[in-house]
């Protein structure tokens, strides 16, 4: 019995640029995301540089506009200057942050070698942790000051004439956990990130600096609020985003809470761009006009390879995903698009092997389910966000999440039709929906309210055979189907969207 629903386009309601830093990534020294995943040198499937061929293939087919890097958990006891140089003379350290041994093969230039050719923007964590304010400015010198300085003359020594312009940094990792090595109060936190956010932009005013924000929601310690607050009171002169983090999962295994939970970011979003808000009235401001936007720069479905099951060591956090999981990255990526005049960044964690889109083993890779949402919204869906009005039955949920340590409760309605939209520079507009129904179709009339729709419109799929399937190395259950092309025009069409499924519609409105 499929339910009726109404999407409601409109071209000149608009919520803003979508930036497209929205489909970042993040690389961090975890587990075989590094070695073993983009770098094996001693692999026949790697090129000339280390790099596994399949891999930056796969990474290319991302479009991954931003990638973070180092961590992470593992920047707050990294410190740069073991990651460059003659591979010979680097020291082998102990990551007490994933319980290995980092044998910093691997640093500065290697991953702006990598950066360079799948064409994304570099983003360097500095380890406000165990590292000093000074440490932070030298790798700024390092990496952008073209000569003259001590460490700039030393890339140039390692081979790097040019430098390699890094203009996204941000201050530390996850300041506000119990976890996190080095870990600060809100107010001692401000006090180093702001000396070092100083430093790091005397050394090179260009540069764009991320503030740590909020991660830790549960415990004893969890203050979100006052450390969001009190971090943007501090820091506002200097930073350009405060950065947050969320990871969701279906502990429980409800799927229909589960299917809610990027309500959670969407939630938190609110919060913070209340305080943004404040923030720019601020008396003490001295900087005019500077908006500081928020950076979801670690976003993802993450719960089962934690702790004790993977959560440690050479072969950490090897999650495997499922449909269900890839909607609920659809159910963000959707969110995201939805608070795009706030949100100018965010970065699915992490991008191979850990708690990632890509998956490999020695002789082979595979995509595995949530790569396909990214996919299709980072190669489609641009332009400008559009504000669409949505009429579809609800169903409600009392705990929206109670995952990854999370465990918002709350009454919610939540729609069977998760939306959005965006209104490309050519004119197409593409229409996000995820129908979060686990056994029925959902038909819905599309109308236009501003010009009419004018065919044919293409029309994507991610769908599988039921919500647990997963891809593997012999099979692909959960992908991308494109379906026939819809030839529609005029006002409205009408369209049915199966069950838990996501499916994006690409068409021009004249
Ligand atoms: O992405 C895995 C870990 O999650 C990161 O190292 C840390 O920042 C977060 O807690």
């Amino acid at each position: 019995q499929a339910q009726n629903a109404r999407i409601k386009i409109d071209v000149d309601r608009t919520i803003g640029e979508v930036h497209e830093h929205l489909y970042g990534n993040f690389t961090e020294h975890l587990g075989r995301h590094i070695y073993g995943g983009i770098y094996d040198p001693d692999s026949p499937l790697a090129d000339e540089d280390g790099f596994r061929e399949d891999v930056l293939e796969a990474v290319k087919g991302l479009n991954v506009s931003i990638l973070r890097y180092p961590g992470g958990n593992f920047v707050s006891n990294y410190h740069w200057l073991d990651g460059v140089g003659p591979v010979e003379d680097r020291p082998t350290r102990m990551d007490l942050a994933w319980d290995v041994l980092e044998t910093n093969h691997f640093g500065t230039n290697e991953f702006m070698e990598f950066a360079k050719k799948v064409g994304t923007e570099p983003y360097f964590a500095v380890n406000l942790g165990t590292g000093t304010i000074e440490e932070a400015r030298r790798w700024v010198e390092y990496t952008n000051i073209e000569e003259g300085p001590y460490y700039a003359e030393l890339r140039k020594k390692h081979g790097y004439e040019e430098p390699h312009d890094i203009m996204y940094w941000s201050l530390g990792n996850e300041m506000d956990g119990h976890w996190q090595m080095g870990h600060l109060n809100a107010e001692d936190y401000s006090k180093k990130a702001l000396e070092a956010a100083k430093l790091m932009k005397w050394t090179d005013p260009r540069i764009k600096l991320i503030a740590a924000g909020s991660s830790n929601y549960y415990g004893e310690d969890a203050d979100p609020d006052h450390w969001n607050r009190t971090i943007l009171h501090e820091l506002q002169d200097y930073i350009d985003y405060i950065s947050l983090h969320i990871y969701v999962g279906n502990e429980d295994d409800d799927y229909y809470d589960f299917m809610a939970s990027p309500r959670v970011m969407e939630d938190r979003t609110q919060v913070v761009r209340g305080m943004i808000a404040e923030i720019m009235q601020d008396p003490e401001r001295t900087v005019e006009d500077d908006m500081i936007y928020i950076a979801w720069d670690e976003w993802n479905v993450w719960y089962r390879q934690r702790g004790a099951t993977g959560g440690s060591g050479y072969n950490a956090l090897e999650e495997k995903y499922n449909l269900e999981d890839a909607l609920v990255v659809a159910g963000f990526l959707n969110g995201f698009i939805r608070n795009a005049d706030i949100v100018k960044m965010a970065n699915m964690a992490q991008l191979v092997n850990v708690i990632a889109p890509i998956f490999t083993n020695e002789e082979d890779l595979f995509l595995q389910s949530i790569y396909y949402p990214l996919q299709l919204f980072a190669q489609n869906a641009h332009g400008t966000a559009l504000d669409v009005y949505v009429d579809s039955e609800t169903y409600n949920t009392d705990v929206y999440n109670s995952g990854a340590g999370y465990s918002a409760t709350r009454q919610l309605d939540v729609p069977y039709l998760d939306v959005s939209a965006t209104y490309n520079d050519d004119g197409k507009v593409v229409i996000n929906v995820v129908n979060r129904h686990k056994d029925e179709a959902i038909t819905a009339d599309i109308l236009s309210q501003q010009g009419i729709f004018d065919g044919p419109f293409e029309v994507y799929e991610v769908n599988g055979p039921d919500i647990k399937a997963r891809n593997d190395f012999n099979n692909t259950r959960v992908k991308t189907t494109r379906k026939d092309d819809l030839n529609v025009s005029g006002e409205s069409f009408e369209y049915t969207f199966p069950a838990h499924s996501f499916t994006m519609i690409i068409g021009e409105i004249e």
